[in-house]
């Protein structure tokens, strides 16, 4: 199981890289927006200090333009990863991006008719996102569990799975339990995964112990 930093930001990146967490990045156009520089300049960064994967998306919606801008964003850097919405240009795109040899990443999935399409069209990747049908008061988690046995029950759907829009360490155990290929979170939520109550608790105590054997 692969772990991502669901960010644009470098020190959110860095941060993670340095305990084992950043396996891949994904970015999408607002997560971009927040950091300071051109789009391309945001990525070629990420791409210098990032081996793995960095998923940049386009931001045309027709078939023409989808190409042209994932073609110039595959020269940036070898570890590019095309990402285009869940449309129908988006799709017939995917089918040509495969065709030349370029890896992407469906996203905005949140059904799993959808997830069939995009697996169809070729796309390296697909992207399921949770906390967005959570809001909405839709079961997220049901829709993962139900992707990932479609993927198992037709082994010809080359894809994988990356569960986005992830709010919680919950969901990320969750997740994982569940056989999901790649989980990409933000750096807020890869920080609480650290924190437990009784860790701080047990830390405090064998402070205090430890006074009796200071010089
Ligand atoms: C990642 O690829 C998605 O764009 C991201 O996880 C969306 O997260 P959000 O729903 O918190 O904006």
């Amino acid at each position: 199981m692969d772990i991502y930093v669901d960010s644009a930001n470098l020190n959110d990146i860095t941060t993670a890289a340095e305990l084992g967490l950043c396996d891949g990045v994904t970015t999408n156009p607002t997560l971009i927006a927040r950091e300071t520089g051109s789009f391309q300049e945001i990525l070629s960064g990420i791409c210098k200090v990032v081996s793995g994967p960095v998923h940049a998306e386009v931001l045309s919606l027709d078939y023409e333009g989808i190409v042209k801008e994932g073609r110039e964003l595959a020269k940036l850097a070898d570890n590019i990863v095309v990402k285009i919405p869940m449309m129908e240009d988006g799709l017939k795109a995917a089918k040509t991006f495969k065709a030349e040899g370029i890896a992407t990443n469906i996203t905005l999935i949140f059904s799993a008719a959808q997830a069939i399409l995009a697996a169809k069209a070729g796309a390296t990747y697909i992207c399921p996102f949770l906390g967005r049908l959570e809001d909405i008061g839709h079961d997220g988690l049901n829709l993962l569990a139900q992707i990932r046995g479609i993927l198992d029950n037709n082994p010809d759907l080359d894809t994988q799975i990356i569960a986005a829009s992830i709010r919680s360490p919950l969901h990320m155990v969750e997740l994982s339990g569940m056989g999901v290929d790649i989980l990409t979170a933000p750096g807020k939520v890869l920080k609480q995964m650290q924190n437990h109550p009784l860790t701080d608790a047990g830390i405090a105590q064998f402070v205090e112990d430890a006074k009796k054997f200071a010089h």
